[in-house]
């Protein structure tokens, strides 16, 4: 059993913390938004992640798990210290580290034992170097402390699941201490575990996200291949994942990678290789190619509905992809603001990310359920692959719809069979 401090409760964080309070440890989460605090002592969830609330109010209940605004109560009661605070991308890309650097700066001057101090947040290679440099000039001359490096490969929507059996945990440390206690704190998880020099685990995050995006914008562009060439995406992709070098998972082609890790780690990686002296013109390729998913589904959209002016479409799906809330970076929002800048009337509907997306989109109607959704269109897109959504009652929303034309950005449809039910159906490379 550890005392262990998580700073910042955002997705990684409080994953992080709930999971090791359900792994026997005692944790505090710390953050500076005394609202969100308030809120997590009584059981409302910030976030929509299946399996996260009950995980939190039996950890709590069982003492083992307490939130608290006071990072120096955290600092004091703890022997590992995770900074777990936001990277928001800066304008060009780079990530922000000021939120890191104050943390660290905290915990120096409120230290009075031996602390592991471990980044938990997907930080540039170097980081750690940083963390431990502005350690080193505000503590107390007598007290020792570790630095080390922990990325987390928790998605969202299977966070907890993730956390608890993660096809690795990566460990870049640089003192023996730091390994064993780390390697020690992990121990009930029964994953391949790589112990690392700090920059490389840092690196290993960075290197992961960026390979993930790397697949989804090759099939992306290979379904543009297939959608000249008459072949079909679905099939390229089951025959080429069959190769186990390669393997069937992010090969789903459709409006490309959303979400608040990929997109802003990949802008993240292309600015910090630019800094080290190396233009990453293959991960440029693929931002590019990614941005464009969204274009040419517009452009997809314009060639079978002709003016978008006036016309009614119904969007199936908001959040960047299923059992999440997310909407950060999610195509939706840039679907939205094309087609509203052309004119469309919009009515949306998606089962989790209502609430989050009236508070920031104007001028498009909330439908009660997707049927409601679909009433009165001349175009329903599909947008978020939610399972709720692949087992439509097609007959009656053909009655309902204006004119029965699917555009689907998911590929989360069989197309002979709405072709037959009377749909004009289009997907993505196929
Ligand atoms: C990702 C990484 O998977 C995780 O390891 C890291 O810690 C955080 O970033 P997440 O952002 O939760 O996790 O989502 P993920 O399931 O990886 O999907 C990322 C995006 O790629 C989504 O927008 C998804 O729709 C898209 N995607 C994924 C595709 O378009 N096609 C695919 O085949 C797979």
């Amino acid at each position: 059993m550890y005392n262990i401090a998580i700073i910042g409760t955002g997705y990684v964080g409080l994953v992080t913390g709930a999971c090791f309070a359900e792994l026997g440890n005692r944790v505090i989460c710390v953050d500076n938004d005394s609202e969100k605090i308030k809120k997590l002592k009584s059981f409302i969830m910030p976030i929509y992640e299946p399996g996260l609330e009950e995980l939190i109010k039996r950890n709590v209940n069982k003492h083992r798990l307490c939130f608290t605004t006071s990072i120096k109560k955290a600092i004091k009661e703890s022997l590992v210290i995770f900074i777990a605070v936001g990277t928001p991308p800066k304008e060009d890309g780079d990530a922000d580290l000021t939120a890191i650097e104050n943390v660290s700066k905290t915990i120096a001057l409120n230290m009075d034992t031996y602390k592991l101090i471990v980044g938990k947040s997907t930080v540039p290679v170097e980081t750690g170097k940083w963390i431990e440099h502005t350690i080193k000039i505000n503590i107390k001359k007598t007290l020792s402390f570790d630095v080390a490096s922990n990325p987390e490969f928790l998605r969202e929507g299977t966070a907890i699941n993730d956390f608890l059996n993660p096809d690795r945990v990566v460990i870049g440390v640089s003192s023996k201490k730091s390994k064993d206690l780390l390697l020690d704190l992990y121990k009930p998880i029964k994953s391949p575990k790589i112990v690392t020099d700090i920059r490389s685990a840092e690196l290993i995050k960075h290197a992961s996200n960026s390979f993930l995006a790397i697949k989804v914008s090759y099939i992306n562009a290979i379904s543009k291949i297939c959608e000249l060439s008459g072949a079909d995406v679905l099939k390229v992709a089951q025959g080429m994942g069959l190769d186990k070098r390669i393997g069937r998972t992010f090969l789903d082609a459709g409006l490309g990678f959303g979400g608040f890790c990929l997109p802003k780690d990949l802008d993240a990686f292309i600015k910090i290789s630019e800094k080290l002296g190396y233009n990453f013109e293959l991960l440029k390729s693929v931002r590019r190619i990614n941005d464009d998913q969204v274009l040419s589904f517009i452009k997809k959209i314009k060639s079978s509905v002709w003016n978008i002016k006036s016309k009614r479409i119904g969007m199936l799906g908001l959040s960047f992809k299923p059992n999440t809330d997310d909407l950060r970076f999610a195509p939706s929002l840039k679907i939205i603001e094309k087609l509203r800048e052309e004119g469309a009337k919009i009515k949306v509907f998606d089962p989790q990310s209502m609430q989050k997306a009236k508070g920031i989109l104007k001028d498009v109607c909330f439908a009660k359920d997707s049927y409601d959704a679909a009433k009165g269109c001349d175009c329903l897109l599909i947008i978020t692959e939610w399972n709720e959504f692949k087992e439509l009652d097609f007959v009656k929303l053909k009655k309902i719809m204006r004119y029965p034309l699917i555009i689907d950005g998911r590929n989360l449809y069989d197309k002979d069979k709405l072709t037959k039910l009377g749909f004009t159906y289009l997907g993505i490379g196929r």
